[in-house]
């Protein structure tokens, strides 16, 4: 018969108030065990709550309404996605400005786009003109949100820079 029959093997006479090694350990396999337990419960209530029907996927960013982003023509660089962002008589398109040689952010440039970092240039349709630059620069798909929102599909690109513009409808 084992010296101890309870669950923790804690001798429940015993006066010494220090918890033995393993008491210690069996207490920290069933905490982990709750802790586990409670990530999966709180995943799928979080799962439930938020379906994936209703998330967008991390491609996909907003560069806002299209009355304020049609307000004004011109070409303006989104820093925080990396790209620019072209307007032009009521048509948008958007393009990478991350250099397909090693990946650093190309600066507009009196001839279309100029890589800071070993000299790759491209023209202002992002065509290689220049450097070590092995491809074009993609323009993004452009499409209008369930929101209203002008939204950009980074997972969606061409090379074609004439079909990249995009007209939203009202
Ligand atoms: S990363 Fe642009 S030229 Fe190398």
């Amino acid at each position: 018969m084992p010296k101890y029959r309870n669950s923790l093997n804690v001798d429940p006479d015993d006066k010494d108030p220090r918890i033995s090694r393993r008491s210690f350990l069996a207490l920290m396999g069933v905490g982990a065990c709750l802790v586990g337990a409670g990530h999966m419960f709180g995943a799928s209530i979080l799962g439930f709550l938020y379906p994936n029907a209703m998330k967008v996927p991390p491609s996909v960013f907003s560069i806002g309404r299209p009355e304020e982003v049609l307000s004004k023509d011109g070409k303006i660089f989104d820093p925080k996605q990396k790209v620019f962002v072209e307007t032009n008589a009521g048509k948008v398109r958007v393009q990478t400005a991350v250099c397909t040689h090693l990946g650093c952010t190309v600066n507009l440039a009196e001839t279309g786009y100029a890589c800071p970092c070993h000299g790759s240039t491209y023209d202002r349709y992002g065509r290689v003109t220049g450097g070590p630059a092995p491809s074009d620069l993609v323009f993004f798909k452009v499409f209008r949100g369930a929101s209203g929102d002008l939204l950009v599909d980074k997972a969606k690109s061409s090379l074609d820079w004439k079909s990249a513009w995009y007209t939203p409808t009202t």
